[in-house]
Order: C-alpha cells, then structure tokens, then sequence
C-alpha cells in the first residue's frame, strides 16, 4: 500500500541553508548601520543635502526632544518595511525558521498557524503603513529636487543624484507594493462595473508589472537609502569631498 506523502517528501534536495545566510546578513548588516546612524543624531545634513534618515527633519534644535531627530520619524518607514510581505517571508524564514523555506516541514512540535495569532495578526497594518510611506516618500522627493538648489544657483552634485536615484528606487518600491496593487484593483472581480474601471484596470496592469520584481526593488531601496545616508554622512563630516557636475 501507498504510504500518504509528508511535507518532507516533496522538500527540495538542495540545502536551504544558502537561501538564508544572504538574506540574514544583508538584513542584518542594514538594521546594525541604520540604527546606529538614527541614533548618532548628527552629520545629516550636508549643503542642501539631507540624510533620508532624517527626513523629514522635527525639531533639529532640540527644544522639545533632546535626542535625535531620526528617531521621531523612524516608526514611519520602519513599521512599512517590517509589516512588507515579501520582508516578512524573507526574515520568517531567515531569522525564525517559520518555516525556513518552501516545503521544508515545521520542527517538531510546533503547528505551523501563518498569520492568524497574535502577535503576528498585527502585520495586516500593512495597509495602512502604506498611506504613511506615501507621506514620507513626498518629503523624500522633496528633498532631492532642494539638493539641486546650492547656495550659489541651481546645480547637481554627486549628492544630488544619489538621492534622485534614491527616491526613483523607493518610488519603484512603493509602488511594486502588494496592498497598493490590491487597493487599485486587485480586489475587483469586474473592472468595466466598477467606477473608473477603465483607468484602473491600466493602472493596475501597470503596478501588476512592478509587482512581480519587488523581491528586486525591496533589496536595491533598502541598500540605496543606506548608502544616500552613508555617502552624505561622509561628506558632513569631511571624509570625502562632494563633487559638481559641470
Ligand atoms: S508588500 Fe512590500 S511594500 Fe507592500
């Protein structure tokens, strides 16, 4: 007789091992940097530069908060980048091994319940984090049309197109989102009854496209925003020179 298949029978032969050794480093080595830079509270503006940590910037002065400023702002983009679906998969299976890939069974003992306790009910605030990401990408974009403005006229710095490049790759990332897709269309068994279908149904075709790649858009914005902080950090504090284009 048949025996009934496990989860284990259908597991792939190669390790998963390599699958979550880049992912725990990359996350790792992003949280460590991040949190150290939103804790020093200095060297984040830079001429009409302004560190993406760091925006928007609340009480510089420090009149009414005596520690730094990024950790005002910090639950904004945080709280959308930790509830973000594919960065829940990634570090469910990197950091908690629940599971630790794709049909790789559960350790023994433990019943596999997804989503539907508490704590991690808590991640469907997705959604609404996502209204929040709009606002902060806003500043962001802000942000780098002012970098072009330096004291002495309109110009672009090696500055200024790091952070162009960045606010383009979190746009990308935005707008690769699963909720916002879902809240365009996704949710929507007939496009041609509903109100402004029409638009809608090209808009979402638009977003479906960049959905398939916000695995590729969830790790580029995150190693970009790092990097816009860590080159105008250096540049604050006169490690490197930042240079004009002509
Ligand atoms: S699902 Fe990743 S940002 Fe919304």
């Amino acid at each position: 007789m048949a025996s009934v298949s496990s989860a284990a029978d259908y597991a792939p032969r190669t390790s998963w091992v390599p699958q979550v050794l880049p992912v725990i480093a990359g996350l790792s080595v992003f949280a460590i940097y991040a949190t150290l830079r939103a804790l020093e509270g200095n060297y984040f503006q830079w001429g009409p530069y302004l560190s993406p940590f760091y925006s928007p910037l609340i009480d510089v002065h420090h009149r009414y908060w005596p520690f730094s400023p990024a950790l005002l702002i910090l639950a904004g983009p945080l709280s959308f980048r930790v509830t973000c679906y594919y960065y829940r998969k990634a570090y469910y299976g990197a950091f908690f091994l629940d599971p630790p890939a794709c049909a790789v069974p559960e350790k023994s003992g433990r019943t596999y319940c997804g989503e539907t306790q508490f704590p991690f009910i808590l991640q469907n605030i997705h959604r609404y984090t996502l209204y929040l990401a709009v606002i902060f990408l806003t500043f962001l974009w802000h942000d780098a049309f002012k970098s072009l403005l330096f004291e002495n006229g309109i110009g672009v710095g090696v500055g200024s197109l790091v952070l162009l490049i960045n606010v383009v790759l979190l746009t990308l990332y935005l707008c690769s989102c699963h909720s916002l897709r879902h809240l365009l269309g996704g949710k929507l068994n007939c496009f041609s009854c509903a109100n402004f279908g029409r638009g809608r149904y090209s808009m979402w075709r638009r977003l479906s496209f960049l959905n398939e790649h916000h695995m590729l858009f969830a790790w580029i914005s995150l190693f970009s925003v790092g990097f816009a902080d860590f080159y105008g950090r250096m540049v604050s504090c006169g490690a490197i020179r930042d240079l004009r284009l002509p």
